[in-house]
């Protein structure tokens, strides 16, 4: 992407999609930034608001129309929108089938206007379950919750849609990130802003199990520039692992993070570590992560202030929400 190009940003209000319009307007692009603030906030992108290459568009994905002029004289698409969840989804399934595969359709059916260079999807780590490690790309899928199933479907309409209708695809599986704007709005999905959010209210960490399962932190503008050098780079139909490529404990990441620490029960099959291996798009896209753990996690507290606005999930309403894991895997 060195000259200008014209990019549509789906959930563009929310962690990484404004971390990643941030990166496309720092570059001279033109950006057309879609959300319903579900789950984001305008106010992640006010310092674009009044540039000329930028437009807001406030909309829900599912109200886009095949004729949806915001569409229209596109490079590239950027499909970020979409919600996760998978201890809500094993309650209420409907909306994450709504959002992520009815949603992600009705992107594809609008982009079709265009000729496009590129149709990024947002996919995720969690289409793989309870993997072995380090995770390759062509290690089977596993998903464990509707949540993670309908990652999955979407992936796979934006590579069928890719197919079908002749325009190239990349699905980003990305592991845990972290960072700037992780805000845990509607549901406590990211332990991260779980965490923050609990220090910025001087409240215990809430680690869920002894602290021994490691996941593979990735800090968000690398996320935001593998999205970029895979619009360039990346091999069309292509799935890539979006990771730091190292696991990280639980117990090591809330030690960094500072703070009094709270334990509760975990379920036992919960997979013990997440770790990508991310030589395909090291690779095939010369991409690496940049933002060492200790430098991400001082990043966020250095704005720590802004997680205090946020819900807080305490210890008591993590426990409460935790009862449905048990309710359906015991
Ligand atoms: N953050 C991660 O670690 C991670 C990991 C794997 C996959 N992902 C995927 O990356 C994408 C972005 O995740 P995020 O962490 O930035 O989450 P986020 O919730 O901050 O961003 C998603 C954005 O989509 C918007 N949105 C939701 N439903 C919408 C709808 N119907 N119409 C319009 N906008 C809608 C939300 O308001 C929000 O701003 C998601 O698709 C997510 O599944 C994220």
């Amino acid at each position: 992407m060195n000259n200008p190009t014209k990019s549509l940003v789906t959930g563009s209000a929310g962690f990484l999609g404004s971390h990643l319009v941030d990166l496309l307007m720092k570059e001279g692009h033109e950006v057309i930034a879609i959300d319903n603030e579900t789950n984001g906030r305008w106010d992640n992108l006010q310092q674009w608001m009044n540039n000329p290459r930028f437009k807001k568009v406030h909309q829900d994905i599912l109200e886009i129309q095949p004729d949806d002029e915001n569409f229209r004289h596109l490079d590239y698409v950027f499909h970020l929108a979409g919600i996760e969840s998978p201890i809500t989804s094993l309650k209420s399934p409907e909306i994450f089938y709504s959002t992520n595969v009815h949603g992600t359709v009705k992107v594809l059916q609008a982009a079709r206007q265009s000729q496009l260079k590129k149709f990024l999807f947002a996919g995720s780590s969690a289409v793989y379950g309870d993997a072995s490690t380090p995770t390759l790309e062509t290690d089977a899928v596993g998903p464990l919750t509707p949540s993670c199933l309908t990652k999955l479907q979407a992936e796979e309409a934006t590579f069928h849609w890719g197919n079908i209708f002749e325009f190239p695809t990349n699905s980003l599986r990305i592991f845990n990130s972290y960072g700037p704007r992780d805000h845990a709005k509607i549901y406590p999905n990211s332990v991260f802003s779980i965490w923050m959010q609990q220090k910025a209210n001087a409240q215990p960490l809430t680690i869920v199990g002894d602290g021994s399962h490691a996941r593979d932190f990735i800090y968000c503008t690398d996320v935001a520039n593998a999205f970029l050098v895979t619009a360039k780079e990346g091999k069309d139909g292509e799935v890539y692992n979006i990771g730091s490529g190292r696991a990280t404990t639980l117990n090591e990441i809330t030690d960094r993070i500072k703070g009094k620490k709270t334990f509760i029960k975990n379920k036992e099959d919960e997979p013990n570590k997440t770790w990508a291996d991310i030589s395909k798009i090291q690779f095939d896209c010369n991409w690496q992560p940049r933002i060492p753990l200790e430098s991400g996690v001082e990043f966020s507290l250095d704005v720590l202030e802004d997680w205090a606005s946020g819900p807080l999930w305490d210890q008591k309403k993590l426990s409460h929400y935790f009862e449905t894991w048990f309710e359906v895997y015991s």
